[in-house]
């Protein structure tokens, strides 16, 4: 028995180094020339072949969503390959379902340009820009949020985007990384000032990108930035709207209520934000203020982990908490989350046993 472990041990071992020459030739030796990729029947780039789609079409300024900066975790880029992409790799699988599988969907950051390509992609794709922007004002908001709030230097027009959509930020390459890292951030201001956007971003222990803009990012700072992307936005209905948001989930839904305060909407909605402690919320006078400026708003804060300390009179307990005190059975409503994956995954699950219909929940993730 212990010789057949040994065995499959060592087969094991082999493998895996047989793996790794290949990649080191295949970066090394290996030269692919120039390849075609001819996109939605109509568009054809040429790019240096040996790269991910998603760096090669990134060069020719078509932007693919990505949050994860390339890396194989967000499963945002998602593009369909119909010749030339070879096969589906155990990377792209778990993220992709049979229906995509069988419809050609590939991670775009996961296929290499080998030779000529023909792929599709969504239109609105197209319309997707690169921005240089200006740090304009740092400030932190909680010991772990930082507000940034960038200027558009160009292009001039500035950008134009739905509420709730997001755009993804490059930072250069610093002691922390080996290259410029991009990572996707929803805009927090209104969607009528075009020429400057505000970002709340939390800062993750280790993460490249967000330890630059808490450790290094001065303000002058020069960045690019591209989008904008997602579809994260208000939909047209009669029915009530509930938000939910924790940390910096907010986002999203305060360029939302912007939005619903310009246009003067007068759909009933309600927010519930939580988080554990009372400096960890922020923004606390600006939602109260959205009461008075957008008829039929209510804003309910709540803490989880509330001390004597925080002298708090409001809600206490999580969002979920919240969600099973207020919200009535079989309620008519449109929900949208936005957090951590593991918040909107058991609010979305208290909410479908409450019987909230699954297709009037929309959420981002952040991670
Ligand atoms: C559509 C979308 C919108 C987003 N909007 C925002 C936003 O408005 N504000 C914001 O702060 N973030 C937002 N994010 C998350 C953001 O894109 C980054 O994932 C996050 O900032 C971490 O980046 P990083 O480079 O610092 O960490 P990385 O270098 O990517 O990660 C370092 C390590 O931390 C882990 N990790 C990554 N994110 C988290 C996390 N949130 N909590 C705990 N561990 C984590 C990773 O798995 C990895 O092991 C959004 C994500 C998506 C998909
Ligand atoms: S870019 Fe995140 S999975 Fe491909």
């Amino acid at each position: 028995m212990l010789q057949l472990v040994i065995g499959i041990l060592i087969l094991s071992a082999i493998g895996a180094l047989l793996a790794l020459l290949l990649e080191i030739a295949n970066f090394y030796i290996a030269d692919y020339g120039e390849s075609h990729i001819l996109i939605n029947d109509e568009k054809d780039v040429v790019v240096e072949g040996g790269n991910p789609l998603l760096f090669s079409l990134m060069g020719e300024g078509i932007y693919i969503p990505s949050a994860c900066g390339g890396k194989g975790t967000c499963s945002l880029c998602k593009v369909k390959v119909l010749e030339g992409g070879g096969p589906v790799l155990p990377t792209e699988t778990p993220y992709l379902d049979r229906s995509e599988l069988e419809g050609m969907v590939r991670l775009s950051c996961q296929v290499k340009v080998r030779n000529d390509l023909k792929i599709e992609v969504p239109e609105e794709i197209f319309l997707i820009k690169e921005f240089e922007v200006e740090t304009m004002g740092l400030s932190d908001l909680t010991p772990d949020i930082r507000e940034l709030c960038l200027k558009i230097l160009a292009p001039e027009e500035g950008i134009r985007f739905k509420p709730g959509q997001y755009i993804q930020l490059e930072v250069p390459k610093y002691k922390g990384t080996k290259s410029p890292e991009y990572r996707a951030y929803s805009v927090s201001s209104s969607a009528e000032d075009r020429q400057a956007i505000e970002l709340v971003i939390t800062r993750v222990p280790e993460g490249a990108v967000t330890t630059y803009v808490h450790e290094h990012l001065k303000k002058g700072d020069q960045l690019l930035m591209t989008g904008p992307y997602g579809d994260f936005f208000l939909r047209e209905s009669e029915r009530d709207i509930l938000f939910i948001a924790t940390g910096s989930g907010l986002a999203p839904i305060k360029s939302i209520l912007h939005q619903m305060e310009f246009r003067k909407t007068e759909r009933k909605a309600t927010l519930f934000f939580g988080d554990r402690r009372r400096y960890d919320l922020y923004y606390l006078e600006e939602l109260k203020a959205f009461e008075e400026s957008i008829p039929g708003f209510t804003f309910v804060p709540t803490l989880s982990r509330a001390t004597e300390e925080d002298q708090w009179e409001g809600e206490k307990g999580r969002v979920t908490d919240l969600i099973e005190k207020h919200v009535p059975e079989n309620a008519s409503l449109d929900v949208y989350i936005c957090g951590s994956p593991a918040m909107v995954d058991s609010c979305e699950e208290i909410l479908e046993k409450k019987g909230i219909a699954i297709e009037n929940i929309y959420y981002d993730k952040f991670e």
